[in-house]
């Protein structure tokens, strides 16, 4: 069984998703968690935060049996060498009950790597950068005190998937704050650059469409980009004067840079479809290195339509990405890096 949580208010559309691809998905009312019989076979889910790969069930009453039953199910399956992460917290309660309880498993969980597993314990590391080949990733998650499920996904899996299988825990990124943004979308800049572990970066080229007000550009001038932003209204007066912006009136939709840039972001309000067929004949004429496009939805009828993308963006990108971001409303968010990138 693979489990996986859904975003924010997403559990049913994540369900659908999943049967889409055949997966024979459920949603377990109590827990909110989804669990399916397969992986689909594409490994694209916009509406999943994070997946829990061959999750078991796991009954503990104790500790001591939670942080003994994590080291059976780890012990020779996590080469000694090799890097691995510990994602370990409560789905259950407000309070802070769980998380001082998976406090108590983790502290129970070194002792005994300390006394049993020097290696392993050494070859533990907690951060958020993208898997390498070498990463494996244990996740613990507890949906009652007594209750829970175990994943252990061995390198290379991590990487293979990390489309769906997030360094964040339970694939959750705080929103980014900056009152002095024109607005709050640059959030979804900043949480699509840590997804993806690429920067908009000091000297690069960016195309920015339906870039008006212009938080979206305004991200890239903060990290010394040079953007070009199109929109049938200006963006914020500071941005417009700023000399690393370049503003155009005009339908984005025609735009094309006279030579390819390293990032095309995206926002403009558009049926979906439009959006992603952009990103589509962007990414087929080699216009951008990586992208980052959001898909807006009116209501949730179009959502299947993301199964075109899932199929036809992957050959042309070396990492693809579609999820609907901490920081979306009724949105889903392409960003990755195209084919031809180097
Ligand atoms: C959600 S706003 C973009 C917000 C922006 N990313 C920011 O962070 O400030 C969408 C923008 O798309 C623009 N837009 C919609 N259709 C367009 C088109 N065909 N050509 C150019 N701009 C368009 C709208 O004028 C609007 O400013």
């Amino acid at each position: 069984m693979h489990l996986f949580l859904p975003a924010a208010d997403a559990a049913p559309f994540l369900v659908d998703e999943l049967n889409r691809a055949g997966a024979g998905a459920t949603l377990n009312e109590t827990t909110g968690l989804v669990s399916a019989t397969s992986l689909p076979s594409l490994p694209y889910l916009a509406f999943a935060r994070q997946a829990m790969p061959e999750g078991t069930e796991v009954l503990e009453a104790s500790i001591n049996g939670w942080a003994d039953h994590i080291i059976t199910r780890i012990a020779g399956i996590l080469p000694d060498a090799q890097p691995w992460r510990l994602h370990l917290w409560p789905v259950y309660g407000e309070g802070r009950a769980g998380l001082h309880r998976c406090d108590l498993i983790r502290a129970a969980l070194n002792e005994r790597l300390k006394k049993r597993r020097r290696a392993l314990l050494r070859s533990l590391v907690e951060n958020t950068e993208p898997f390498t080949p070498e990463t494996s990733l244990v996740q613990a998650v507890l949906t009652a005190p007594d209750a829970g499920y175990v994943s252990v996904s061995a390198a290379p899996q991590p990487q293979n998937l990390r489309a769906i299988l997030s360094p964040y825990l339970g694939g959750d990124i705080p929103h980014a704050e900056d009152k002095a943004a024109p607005s709050r979308a640059f959030a979804k800049v900043i949480e699509s650059e840590l997804r993806l572990g690429q920067q908009i970066e000091k000297g690069q080229t960016c195309v920015d469409l339906g870039a008006s007000p212009g938080s979206w550009s305004y991200v890239a001038i903060q990290r010394g980009a040079y953007v070009t932003a199109i929109d049938r209204s200006p963006l914020r007066d500071d941005l417009m004067r700023n000399p690393r912006l370049t503003f155009q009136q005009a339908d984005a939709f025609k735009f094309r840079p006279t030579q390819p840039v390293d990032w095309l972001i995206c926002d403009i309000i558009a049926a979906p479809q439009r959006s992603m067929d952009l990103l589509l004949d962007w990414l087929r004429e080699r216009q951008m290195r990586r992208f980052i496009v959001t898909l807006k939805f009116k209501g949730t009828e179009e959502y299947p339509l993301m199964e075109q993308l899932k199929e036809q963006a992957p050959a042309l990108c070396t990492d693809f990405r579609l999820t609907r971001l901490c920081a979306n409303k009724n949105e889903v968010t392409a960003f990755g890096v195209s084919a031809w990138d180097r």
